[in-house]
């Protein structure tokens, strides 16, 4: 059993040790273990729909070119010359035939082949084009989402397991979804975990972190009043968790996030049925694909405030948490929007999303600041000692009428999922493959 093991994360992650958000060799094991054993979201097929775009992104601390080369095949490469080992792309997205290393000129194709060399004739019979393609991962597809991983082990389909469920209700309820523009990207003096671990199953968090905006009127969710939302905790497998809060009924005036009613065909074309019943009283979903990948939709309505009439709206936004360090974190923020709605609609929609999340979110910065102060907090020799508490929720027990995938708790105080996400973390960043 290894020090990690033993030393970080006890009683089937009950227990927690705070060394865990700033220790060096912990950081290092998980960019060295976890990250590459993970099948990694590296991007959205609607972020280079055309032939030759490309974007670049991390895995881990590996940078790579996220490519659909000119017959329409996507690879993730290693952004990393194979001469003397520069990146060879340095935008963060674009359209190309050919990626040209900056410093002595070595050119692939967006599928990373090796195209020229500078005075090859000097090499004479000593480099062999074929063998030196940039480093390319294993790709795999889920509703649009471009997923990679280096090293071997299993498919896409039964690491996401019955998160791919989920994913398909909030990102595959119309014909297509699809980015608004670049994500949007910060950095936070946070270990990346903790946001991954808020998003997999935090419902604890709302009522204190979150509380301002109920006490000054900018949602309508009364917990005191009207109907009780129902919170459903998913505990998924392989370290994947989600929560998905509704209204007891339907609100007639809000149906289905506040889409508009055009696209209703579509997602009763696209959903089953308890997909089409949870998503028709939904007021707020969110998840974690492990290790980074979070998502957001939440609905409400526009407060007359806003300058536009009091109505249902919705919006649907994609996160990453990537590290950069033990103590520091890179946030990626996407907006997604179904593709069929009305221009009007996205707009308002996008108006939402810029006020409540994303960098200049009410509610991004009261998430990322409490990450912060835990991640400075937790520093001190004495702090690191100490052991954090992952008990919400212990005794209860799966819901047995829950007809949809994973174990559903019908509450939203539960860590549940959080134990789950630490139980994976351990099992791939203890395990000994040397
Ligand atoms: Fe890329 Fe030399 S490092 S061509
Ligand atoms: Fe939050």
């Amino acid at each position: 059993m290894s020090r990690i093991e033993t030393d970080f994360v006890r009683d089937g992650g009950q227990l927690i040790s705070a060394g865990i958000f700033n220790d060096p060799d912990v950081y290092r094991q998980e960019i060295e273990r976890l990250f590459p054993s993970c099948w990694l979201f590296v991007a959205h097929e609607s972020e280079i729909p055309s032939h030759g775009d490309f974007v670049t992104r991390q895995m881990g601390d590996d940078p790579v070119i996220v490519s659909r080369d000119t017959s329409g095949h996507v690879h993730v490469l290693l952004n990393v010359c194979r001469h003397h080992g520069r990146k060879v792309c340095e935008e963060d997205a674009g359209r190309v035939a050919r990626f040209r290393c900056g410093y002595h000129g070595w050119t692939y194709d967006s599928a990373g082949k090796l195209v020229a060399v500078p005075f090859e004739q000097a090499y004479g019979d000593h480099l062999d084009r074929a063998s030196n393609a940039l480093c390319e991962a294993t790709v795999d597809t889920h509703r649009g989402f471009i997923f990679a991983r280096w090293n071997p082990g299993e498919s896409l389909a039964e690491y996401l397991g019955p998160m791919a469920w989920v994913l398909d209700l909030v990102f595959g309820r119309t014909d297509a979804v699809e980015v608004v523009g670049p994500p949007i990207r910060w950095l936070a003096d946070s270990n990346w975990k903790l946001g991954a671990a808020n998003f997999a199953g935090d419902g604890y968090h709302i009522f204190t972190t979150h509380g301002f905006s109920t006490q000054m009127g900018l949602h309508k969710l009364n917990l005191a009043e009207g109907p009780r939302p129902v919170s459903r905790a998913l505990s998924l497998q392989n370290g994947h968790g989600a929560a998905l809060v509704s209204l007891p009924t339907p609100d007639a005036a809000s149906r289905f996030l506040g889409l508009p009613e055009q696209l209703w065909p579509q997602i009763k074309r696209n959903l089953d049925a308890l997909q089409q019943e949870l998503l028709d009283s939904m007021v707020l979903a969110a998840g974690t694909v492990f290790p980074n990948l979070s998502f957001l939709e939440t609905a409400g309505h526009t407060p007359e405030e806003w300058g536009g009439p009091d109505r249902p709206m919705s919006f649907l936004s994609l996160r990453q948490w990537q590290p950069r360090g033990p103590d520091r974190m890179e946030a990626l923020s996407w907006l997604f929007m179904d593709r069929d709605a009305p221009d009007e609609w996205k707009k308002t929609s996008r108006t939402c999303y810029e006020r409540v999340f994303g960098v200049s979110g009410t509610f991004e910065q009261d998430d990322v600041e409490n990450w912060a102060q835990i991640t400075r907090g937790l520093r001190g020799p004495w702090a690191k000692r100490q052991w954090l508490q992952m008990k919400l929720g212990l005794d209860a027990t799966p819901s047995p009428d829950w007809k949809g995938p994973g174990d559903c708790y019908m509450s939203g105080f539960t860590e549940e999922s959080v134990r789950g996400f630490y139980r994976q973390w351990l099992k791939l960043v203890a395990h000994d493959d040397d």
